[in-house]
């Protein structure tokens, strides 16, 4: 299977006890984000001699976990994050799920992990989705969050990579990424912290990256925002991503700039999306740096009139205010602007099945 033309045949062990009707309507009535699980999941080996193997649909539940496999001391671990949709007709569809194949084996060679055949990562979340399709909420922005990653599993401590790893895939149903799903979101500029630095991992998905933003994050939500908000590395003045999401800036002529892709920003899927549909629009969008001191000044003289973040988890979110330090400003009203929810609305009719997909970016399964 390690031949990434090889079809994928994968087994399906179904959960002998899945979880009643009655429980399941009741855990999918508000379900929040990465808070409940489905009933199964899919797993994928490999081994230096045998490639990827045992790949299969099997009941999710608890990994036995030896005290020296290699992930627990050097995080050696990547992952993914897109959603499954129910569409206006009653289908499902996944969004672009190619680039997320794509991007999870750019992350796997910069972790020096195995590629894994796109084949298999695709029929795994095909199949996945398929068995578990009693599991999508029907709250309004609902979705199936998928959650493919992988991981060493090797049980030494030597510093080199792996020869064992292991691929799941495990769903969740989701509402909305923000508790109480706000009309805009605050950003707390990180002074103290960087995100990524130039020829460090910003760009791959691995977790070592939220790990390290979790003080930065705590720190914003300790002075009453959202979100934090990272500078580059190097400068400390340009404005790259959150801890989850990337950025744009939207100016009054209605340009949009959005920070360039160049190995500290994770190249979104949801920002390549958005910068496709702006130019649909007729509106011009330009992938170049911006400081955070022209963000205040636009901001303040009306230069720029909205900010959005966007990602699989937060969609399109409007941002109505930043922080940094003792300094505040507002974005525009100070809450969602127009171009943002067009943009916005475009996106979520397209995955939802509502507008037409020029692009070919929705797959249907089954
Ligand atoms: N930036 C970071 C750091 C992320 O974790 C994510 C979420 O995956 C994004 C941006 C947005 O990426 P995408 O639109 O592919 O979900
Ligand atoms: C996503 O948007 O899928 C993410 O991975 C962001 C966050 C939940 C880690």
């Amino acid at each position: 299977m390690s031949d990434p033309h090889d079809q994928p045949a994968l087994a399906v062990e179904p959960h002998p006890a899945r979880m009643s009707d009655d429980d399941r309507h009741a855990a999918i009535a508000d379900p929040g984000f990465g808070r409940v699980f489905t009933d199964h999941m899919a797993s994928a080996l490999w081994t230096a001699e045998r490639g990827w193997h045992d790949a299969k649909i099997m009941p999710r539940g608890p990994l036995s976990v030896d005290p020296a496999m290699s992930v627990l001391h050097y995080a050696q671990e990547i992952f993914e994050g897109m959603k499954a949709y129910r569409t206006e007709d009653g289908a499902m569809a996944l969004f672009r799920p190619g680039e997320n194949a794509k991007r999870f084996n750019a992350s796997a060679r910069r972790m020096a992990m195995p590629e894994l055949p796109e084949a298999l990562f695709l029929e795994s979340v095909r199949r996945l989705v398929a068995t578990d399709a009693d599991w999508f909420p029907g709250v309004t922005g609902g979705a199936l969050y998928i959650r493919p990653f992988m991981f060493s599993s090797d049980v030494r401590l030597g510093v080199r990579p792996a020869s064992e790893y292991r691929f799941l895939v495990i769903l969740s149903p989701v509402g909305a990424y923000f508790r109480g799903d706000p009309k805009a979101i605050s950003l707390w500029v990180s002074r103290d912290y960087v995100r990524a630095a130039p020829g460090g991992t910003g760009e791959a998905k691995c977790g070592g990256n939220y790990a390290a933003s979790l003080v930065a994050q705590a720190q914003s939500i300790d002075h009453g925002c959202d979100q934090v908000v990272f500078l580059d590395a190097v400068e400390r003045k340009w404005v790259e991503e959150l801890g989850g999401m990337n950025l744009f800036f939207v100016m009054a002529d209605g340009t949009l700039v959005t920070p360039p892709l160049g190995g500290t920003i994770l190249p979104g899927i949801t920002r390549d999306s958005l910068i496709a549909i702006a130019r649909d629009e007729g509106l011009s969008v330009r992938e170049e740096r911006y400081s955070i001191d022209q963000w205040r000044d636009d901001a303040a003289s009306g230069a720029l009139v909205e900010s959005f973040a966007c990602g699989t988890a937060a969609v399109v979110t409007p941002v109505g205010e930043v922080r940094d330090g003792d300094d505040r400003f507002t974005i525009g009203s100070g809450g969602p602007g127009q171009i943002t929810e067009r943009l916005r609305r475009r996106l979520v009719d397209i995955q939802y099945g509502r507008a037409p997909d020029q692009h070919g970016w929705v797959e249907r399964i089954g």
